[in-house]
């Protein structure tokens, strides 16, 4: 029996993300919480004959402690998104209280749950997360993750079209390092698999479009949101993989992750070798086990302009970090 709770479940993440974890048969109880048509989003999906329970809940009648009671995952698409000329830092104000009202919930409520955040800025709102988890005195870092998965899906997209393989984007793997947001966003493609092989000038626009291709969503959508289908893509691969490696099964590949360095020790010992100790959160290769995360994977070996990314991003990252930490500060 796995319960799975998506809050925010009625937005345009939220709809997609659910319908793919309705198709799941790793889940058994779906739980969809909105601050609006939850129930009608609900009511939809339990039509489909897979053979999960999906039931809807709106704040009043205590839904949010009803959706999250005893759930074993709880994916986060809450909050506002970005419009054209908007940085993701630009929604702190809104959704940082939207997500550190949930993990409130989650502390209460299922305090055992992967929990995993895709509101952004992800880089601030997973240490909001943490920090409310750690009052409570529940926090497990092995069971927190800022979902970058969508930056992953991107690079092997933009690179197979580079390669000239358009059609066979599952076959590139990039490790995408760091945070999600602009230039903490570091693709390493020097460690493409299969390897491409481009120029630096090229090298440097694929960078640059991984790192800013959730622009040219918000663009193209002039004013109507980001990326939401692509992201419940991303979102429910992540959520899947997260489960099926908690039921016991070997993943074929590592995924990456935003998660706190404290959750493996070790491994965390020989990424803080390349990046330096300066950040307590970043995006990592992550070996994930029943328990969440098993393992944190090595970088692995870095030229010299990704290095400089690496520097980058983590002068951003801290700023985004501290920013979250100080908003919990009062609590
Ligand atoms: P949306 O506006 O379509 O949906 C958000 C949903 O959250 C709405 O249904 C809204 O009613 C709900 N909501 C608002 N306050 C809530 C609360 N207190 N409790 C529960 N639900 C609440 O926005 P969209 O496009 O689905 O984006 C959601 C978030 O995901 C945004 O912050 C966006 O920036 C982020 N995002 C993250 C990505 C990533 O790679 N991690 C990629 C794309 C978007």
């Amino acid at each position: 029996m796995v319960k799975a709770t998506v809050i925010g479940a009625a937005g345009g993440i939220g709809q997609p993300l659910s319908l793919l974890l309705k198709q799941s048969s790793l889940v058994t109880d779906l739980a969809l919480y909105d601050v609006v048509n939850a129930p009608g989003v609900a009511a939809d999906l339990s039509h489909i004959n897979t053979p999960s329970i999906v039931t809807g809940y709106l704040p009043k009648d205590d839904g949010l402690a009803k959706a999250l009671k005893n759930a074993d995952i709880v994916v986060i698409p809450a909050g506002v998104p970005r419009k054209p000329g908007m940085t993701r830092d630009d929604l702190f104000n809104i959704n940082a209280g939207i997500v550190k009202d949930i993990a409130v919930g989650i502390a209460e409520h299922s305090p055992k749950a992967f929990v995993l955040v895709i509101s952004n800025p992800v880089n601030s709102t997973v240490p909001i997360v943490a920090e409310v988890l750690k009052k409570k005195g529940v926090y497990d870092p092995k069971k927190l993750f800022g979902v970058t998965t969508l930056d992953v899906v991107r690079a092997s997209t933009f690179i197979s079209e580079a390669a000239g393989k358009p059609t066979e984007s599952l076959n590139y793997r990039i490790p995408v390092v760091g945070g999600h947001s602009g230039v903490t966003i570091v693709p390493l493609i020097s460690q493409s698999q299969p390897p491409i092989s481009v120029d630096q000038a090229k090298i440097e626009a694929l960078t640059n479009r991984i790192q800013f291709g959730g622009d040219e969503v918000v663009k193209a959508k002039d004013g109507a949101g980001s990326a939401t289908l692509s992201m419940a893509y991303a979102g429910a691969r992540f959520a899947i993989a997260v489960l099926e490696a908690a039921s016991g099964k070997p993943l074929a590949q590592p995924e990456m992750g935003y998660v706190d360095l404290t959750a493996d020790a070790a491994g965390a010992k020989e990424v803080t070798k390349v990046i330096g100790d300066e950040t307590p959160f970043f995006s990592v290769p992550l070996q994930l086990g029943p328990s969440g995360v098993e393992k944190i994977l090595p970088l692995g070996k870095l030229n010299d302009y990704e290095s400089e990314l690496i520097k980058k991003a983590v002068a951003d990252l801290n700023g985004n970090i501290s920013k979250g930490v100080q908003f919990t500060a009062n609590l």
